[in-house]
């Protein structure tokens, strides 16, 4: 079955040509620091975002918890969304691993992260509590690029108390095609940015930590602590460079069938679209129908995600063309028909 695979953009697989780029890459022992198609590509990330280096890791999740075990040190705090990946989706691995306690805020509608509530978050230096280090925003989030006077405003904030500042820019290069700003420009003023290569990108593995060359020894450190020194890793990092020069400005596409698909979505009357944000697209569907929904698209071949719910979550990526949409279009229709 020709699957159309709309849980995640994680689900991508490497292109024939990307696969040739692997099969060629030089490699060597990334843990000495030897392998060079590993360096090209974290100094190519680095020199992209405007750092002095970066550092390539297996996971979203692994960069994130370095970069928050990096900036933080036991008994020390971060400010994060309540809905961000980093606290909810990451198995509380700063507090579990870092010793580091999480404090959640709730999000605006629009991703962000209101600043009264940052700064009433933010404790006095005073025995009785943590000690607040950090802020970590995530752009995208759920699709929805964080406006660029947020990002100043919530810089200048953090700054004034003193504040380090990361970004989770899992889906960076979505947030910078739909917007037109450079994945530089968003990344400017944050400490470190990850970002990852297994996602809209395309790349089987692999994620980048981008930072200042004392940070990201840390997290280097601590990526061995966790396991994550790996030692050809260039066979990956050849992904990871392929995807970087094939298939950034394409991520264009995957947006615009995103909102192709909302476009039919909206035309099904039991449906209830709430939005389509770069590549994701949200849409509400009566919740008795959709174990019956569920069945009904895999039989056309067409998988979707029922854990968000009652909201689904729809994701365009490089692997669902235009036919896809077409067919994920008439099975909803199909299935919605006389209901
Ligand atoms: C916003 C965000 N950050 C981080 C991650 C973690 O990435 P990984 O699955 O590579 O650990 C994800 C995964 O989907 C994500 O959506």
């Amino acid at each position: 079955m020709d699957w159309v695979d709309l849980r995640s953009d994680t689900v991508t697989k490497p292109t024939p040509a990307m696969r040739a780029a692997m099969a060629g890459a030089e490699v060597g022992d990334d843990v000495y620091g030897e392998d060079p198609t590993v360096n090209a590509l974290q100094q190519r990330m680095a020199d992209e975002l405007g750092f002095e280096t970066a550092l390539f890791v297996p996971s979203g999740t692994q960069s994130n918890l370095l970069a928050l075990m990096a900036h933080c040190e036991r008994g020390d705090e971060y400010l994060v969304g309540m809905d961000a990946h980093t606290y909810k989706y990451e198995g509380g691995g700063a507090a579990v691993l870092g010793s580091i306690q999480p404090q959640p805020i709730p999000h605006a509608p629009d991703g962000t992260l209101p600043l009264e509530q940052i700064r009433t978050a933010i404790k006095p230096v005073d025995p009785h509590f943590a000690r607040t280090r950090l802020l970590a925003l995530e752009n995208t989030w759920h699709g929805r690029v964080l406006p660029m006077d947020y990002l100043a405003a919530a810089h200048d904030l953090a700054r004034a108390h003193g504040l380090a500042l990361h970004l989770d820019g899992a889906r960076l290069y979505n947030a910078a095609v739909t917007s037109g700003v450079s994945a530089r420009a968003i990344a400017r003023g944050f400490d470190s940015v990850s970002v990852c290569l297994s996602k809209g990108l395309g790349a089987p593995v692999g994620s980048v930590l981008a930072g200042s060359s004392v940070l990201i020894g840390k997290a280097r450190r601590w990526r061995k602590v966790l396991g994550g020194g790996w030692r050809q890793a260039g066979l990956l990092a050849a992904a990871g460079l392929y995807a970087l020069d094939h298939h950034v400005a394409r991520l264009a596409e995957d947006h615009a069938r995103a909102a192709a698909l909302a476009a039919g979505l909206a035309t099904i009357p039991q449906l209830k679209v709430l939005g389509q944000h770069t590549n994701m697209v949200f849409v509400d569907v009566p919740a008795r129908s959709l174990q019956a929904l569920d069945v009904h698209l895999r039989a056309a071949g067409i998988r979707i995600g029922i854990g968000y719910l009652p909201t689904l979550r729809l994701v365009t990526h490089l692997d669902v063309d235009d036919e896809g949409i077409a067919r994920t279009l008439d099975a909803f229709a199909g299935f919605f028909a006389g209901r």
